[in-house]
């Protein structure tokens, strides 16, 4: 604590010093030196955060689950394909808010290397924009216009590694220990082997291996993604302290969420896996406490792609909570084992877990996003119902691949390697559900049931707790795009391949009738109307799994405020019939009819919201 601190900043450093300074010391052998050094950069960070952003962070802080509720809608977008640039994207902003949109996730935008960028997850300036984008004031004009209209702005925080020509990776190649010191360099192959024991890789195809040799420094460097992403060592205290600054510095640009990328990497150790370690935790924890500290208005959102029980741990506890946000990667993998089987038991037996969590666990939820589909599923569960985890991939791959009998699905396979049996899946949400296989065929009542089935994913989305989160275009039913094959810096990575340009002339199509555009459009503008209005979607509602008496149908229901929603999904090829004996009366929210809900029909791939209201 420094006397000359204002009150403002000085209260909440109080509320949080001991846990903070206990943190910092522990993880840093008590290096005092740069924890002071912390600690007057963040007061400096505040000092410098505009006025406008510390009255939202006092209406956030009187507010604190401003975020919560039912009214959040996300999408992420790309600038470049969205709309060209960030001047481009203000321009956007009335479709935007059509869509019923007041979180916008913009991918990644910093400076990285054209070619060696991954997708903008490789920063070589946390500073700066990538050029070809704009610049740091279009974002913070972005950001304004935004606050105007009470849409939030999201971005990545890439904060696991630095691009090889980062400054910092520049003066370690050129030999400069102090440098080095921020990565992971070895003299010689002997550490990196020792890793490479027990280091998972996460690209085996694209970017084999966790260590890439340096001619330069004539070293081996630590690189878990690809050979120009170089993993910080955040065992070194200022990489730590500097990494925070940056991510201060986007907050006070008006960033309201920040995505941790790849947050269970963060921490590395000999003889482990180098994810998950308690460390990690520790860290997210202090940048949780830095944002209650400096910019309270923040959110943290942490990407933790990994197994159904590693996720939730992100939370923290209510004492010690770390990610504001977390993906539910675990829901979205298993809803597409849910469409490829037809069966919901895995999906009610992943529910009952999630829906047992404190509700104040917010999760995003969505049905794809612009990495791949990896299928982190309870094999353990899977292994009851007769299930083996290898075949069972094989099986789901070559489903959503359209390999297996006459599944409409069009997904591509990611980082195919056969001999670990292991690969991940690509596509856009309508493109797997069918209905580029439907255009292609010119068959309508194919087309019929593919839409259909995407309206009934996004009504499952629209059903659970939390921010729901599409992905720009598939609120317009956007197809594959295969162009990637064709460039030489994208074809290696089909991720590329549902990440395609926004098709402007496509999304003119959400207003004439009878297309699949208008179809999804509409019925994704009716659900995000519905849920924004009813409180039976609020964070706060009790949710359980319905049992229907038949496994192709998934049942959701949620009280709140004397409103009851029974949701029904049938994944089913026929029609069928919930068996839910439940004689109240119903509304069905989608097409305003009334019934009891003792034997619901429900459409083969089709939904039903029904609607009770208590006196
Ligand atoms: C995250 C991103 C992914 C990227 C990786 C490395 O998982 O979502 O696109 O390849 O991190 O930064």
């Amino acid at each position: 604590m420094k006397s000359q601190w204002k009150e403002e900043f000085a209260a909440r450093f109080r509320r949080h010093e001991s846990e903070l300074q206990w943190l910092y010391c522990e993880l840093y052998h008590n290096d005092r030196g740069a924890y002071d050094y912390f600690t007057d950069m963040l007061y400096r960070m505040w000092e410098a955060r505009p006025e406008k952003l510390k009255a939202m962070d006092a209406a956030r802080e009187s507010c604190p689950d401003w975020y919560r509720g039912h009214e959040m809608v996300g999408m992420q977008l790309y600038v470049k394909e969205f709309a060209g640039t960030l001047k481009g994207v203000r321009k956007k902003l009335d479709y935007i808010t059509e869509c019923g949109v007041n979180c916008v996730h913009l991918m990644p935008l910093l400076k990285s290397p054209e070619g060696r960028s991954d997708g903008g997850y490789a920063v070589s300036d946390f500073r700066e924009v990538q050029p070809e984008l704009g610049t740091m004031g279009d974002l913070e004009k972005l950001a304004a216009d935004c606050r105007e209209r009470g849409i939030s702005l999201c971005l990545d925080f890439v904060m696991n590694h630095t691009s090889d020509e980062h400054e910092w990776a520049l003066k370690a190649r050129a030999g400069e220990k102090e440098y080095q010191d921020r990565y992971f360099f070895f003299d010689d192959w002997t550490m990196p082997n020792a890793f490479e024991q027990t280091v998972p890789q996460v690209f085996p195809t694209t970017a084999p291996g966790n260590f890439t040799w340096c001619e330069e420094a004539h070293k081996a460097v630590m690189t878990t993604f690809h050979s120009y992403q170089w993993d910080l060592n955040y065992g070194n205290p200022t990489v730590f302290n500097d990494m925070t600054e940056n991510l201060l510095f986007l907050s006070n640009k008006g960033i309201d969420i920040l995505r941790l990328d790849a947050t269970p990497y963060l921490w590395k150790a000999l003889g482990t896996t180098c994810r998950n370690l308690p460390q990690v935790h520790s860290l997210v924890r202090m940048l949780r406490i830095v944002c209650g500290i400096v910019c309270p208005g923040t959110l943290l959102l942490g990407e933790i792609v990994m197994a159904p029980n590693e996720v939730a741990p992100y939370f923290g506890s209510a004492e010690r909570p770390e990610c504001h946000l977390l993906y539910n990667v675990t829901t979205m993998a298993t809803l597409w084992h849910t469409v490829a089987t037809r069966d919901t038991r895995l999906m009610a037996h992943q529910l009952r877990q999630l829906f047992a969590l404190p509700k104040a666990c917010t999760f995003l939820n969505y049905l794809r996003c612009h990495d791949d589909i990896g299928w982190g599923l309870d094999y353990g569960f899977l292994e009851g119902l007769g299930q083996k985890q290898e075949p069972h991939k094989k099986f789901l791959n070559e489903y959503l691949t359209g390999k297996w009998g006459d599944s409409p699905a069009r997904g591509e396979l990611y980082n195919d390697d056969p001999r670990l049996g292991d690969a991940r899946l690509c596509g856009t949400t309508a493109s797997l559900c069918g209905i580029e296989a439907a255009r292609e065929a010119g068959d309508s009542l194919m087309m019929e049931e593919a839409v259909s089935l995407d309206r009934t994913l996004h009504a499952f989305l629209f059903t659970l707790s939390g921010i729901p989160m599409i992905y720009s275009g598939d609120e317009v039913a956007a197809e594959n795009d295969r162009g990637y094959r064709k460039d030489p810096l994208k074809r290696e990575d089909s991720r590329y391949l549902h990440r395609g340009k926004m098709d402007w002339d496509k999304a003119e199509k959400r207003k004439k009738k009878g297309t699949p555009e208008e179809a999804i459009f509409s019925a994704i503008r009716r659900m995000e109307t519905l849920r924004g209005q009813l409180p039976v979607f609020d964070a706060d509602a009790d949710v359980w799994v319905l049992e229907t008496g038949n496994d192709h149908i998934l049942g959701i229901g949620r009280y709140c405020r004397k409103l009851q929603l029974l949701a029904l999904f049938n994944f089913g090829a026929e029609d069928a019939t919930a068996w839910l004996k439940d004689e109240k009366e119903y509304t069905d929210l989608m097409t305003d009819e009334t019934d009891d809900a003792g034997a619901v029909k429900v459409k083969a791939g089709g939904f039903r919201w029904l609607l009770h209201r208590f006196e």
